[in-house]
């Protein structure tokens, strides 16, 4: 089968389309012909030049050398492994598998839910780790309630979209802060206020949260603590990586300083509990995909040459056959 594999570590360039084996699904596995996948940070993160710690991590730890990329996933039941009775071959399914930018791919049945009626392979694919990671931050981490008042620092990416949408769901005010392009994007998804960071510097601007999420962009630990009411939380799920370490080494420094919690929410998890949450979400529309951008899988390295430039509006999808349904 045609999979995207890297060979070295580098930049999108050391990506290549090669011939690999089909997987073979294991007892409690299933194998799914891939109609569409999406491309997250995560992929990226992957291959690209690594720092020290990278190229440490990626020596002992990940080994990924030659590994097909690809997390997010949709498509057809090919075959399931001897003890799986959940799906069946023709099911369509949705999820999350290692190796999803490729024709084929398999992992365990209970990363995988039925993809509902109301979307499309395309648009389910571009659901999975972007909508973990929105609901894990608000709803863990950031224990959001109903009528709180929700900032959502980076609102127009993979994770910002699925975040306004699910803090909406959860009966919050919305905030979304994203660029002037974006403002009608993040309104039509359901943002109650917007703020255009280009003109403005939502921590200066005399406001207070309850809960921030701060997915993209970067701030100081305290100005993300000064827009906070008392007993707020901020949550950092990403952007800069200065500001990741930051919240990951003195977050929980800043939090002890009184009532205001500062934190990284750590990487999401793939519970099959809240893919079946996501796909009522999905189902009850609730919160809808935005699909910036579709690549056929051969074209994998100019969807991520895209998404490395971190302004995407909305997720990139590659879509693994050229003339199937997705
Ligand atoms: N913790 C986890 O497990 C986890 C999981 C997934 C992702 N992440 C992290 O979360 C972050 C977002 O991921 P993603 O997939 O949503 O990325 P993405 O889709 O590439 O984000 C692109 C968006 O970022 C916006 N943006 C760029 N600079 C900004 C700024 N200074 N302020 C506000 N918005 C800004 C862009 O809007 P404009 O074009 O308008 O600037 C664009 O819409 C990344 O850092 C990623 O590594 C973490």
């Amino acid at each position: 089968m045609k999979a995207i594999v890297y060979t070295e570590y580098g930049p999108p360039d050391v990506l290549q389309l090669k011939e690999v084996e089909k997987p073979t699904p294991k007892e409690k596995q299933i194998l799914v012909k891939v109609h569409a996948a999406s491309v997250n940070a995560l992929d990226y993160r992957r291959f690209e030049k690594l720092s020290l710690l990278g190229r440490l991590m990626g020596r002992v730890v990940i080994k990924a050398i030659n590994k097909v990329l690809g997390a997010d996933v949709a498509g057809t039941v090919e075959a399931v492994g001897s003890n799986v009775t959940e799906f069946k071959p023709g099911d369509e399914v949705f999820g999350v598998a290692p190796g999803s930018f490729a024709e084929y791919v398999a992992n365990g049945a209970s990363k995988f839910a039925l993809k509902p009626a109301n979307v499309s392979f395309a648009e389910a694919a571009a659901v999975p780790v972007a909508a973990f990671t929105a609901l894990q931050g608000l709803r863990d981490k950031g224990h959001i309630q109903v009528g709180q008042k929700v900032l959502i620092d980076g609102a127009s990416g993979g994770v910002g979209i699925f975040a306004v949408q699910i803090a909406k769901a959860y009966g919050a005010e919305v905030t979304a802060v994203c660029s002037t392009r974006n403002l009608a994007m993040a309104r039509s998804i359901g943002a109650d206020h917007v703020i255009d960071y280009k003109q403005e510097d939502f921590t200066k601007n005399g406001q207070h949260y309850d809960l921030i999420l701060a997915v993209n962009g970067h701030h100081p630990l305290l100005h993300y603590r000064r827009a906070l009411s008392p007993n707020g939380i901020c949550v950092v799920a990403g952007g800069a990586m200065s500001q990741v370490v930051r919240a990951m080494l003195l977050g929980p420094l800043v939090s002890k300083l009184g009532n205001k919690k500062i934190g990284f929410q750590g990487i999401a998890t793939t519970p099959k509990n809240d893919l079946l949450v996501i796909k009522e979400l999905l189902e009850t529309g609730k919160i809808a995909p935005i699909i910036d951008r579709c690549y056929p899988l051969h074209q994998t390295v100019e969807a991520i040459r895209y998404l490395v430039e971190e302004h995407a509006q909305g997720k990139v999808v590659i879509t693994a056959r050229n003339n199937d349904k997705t």
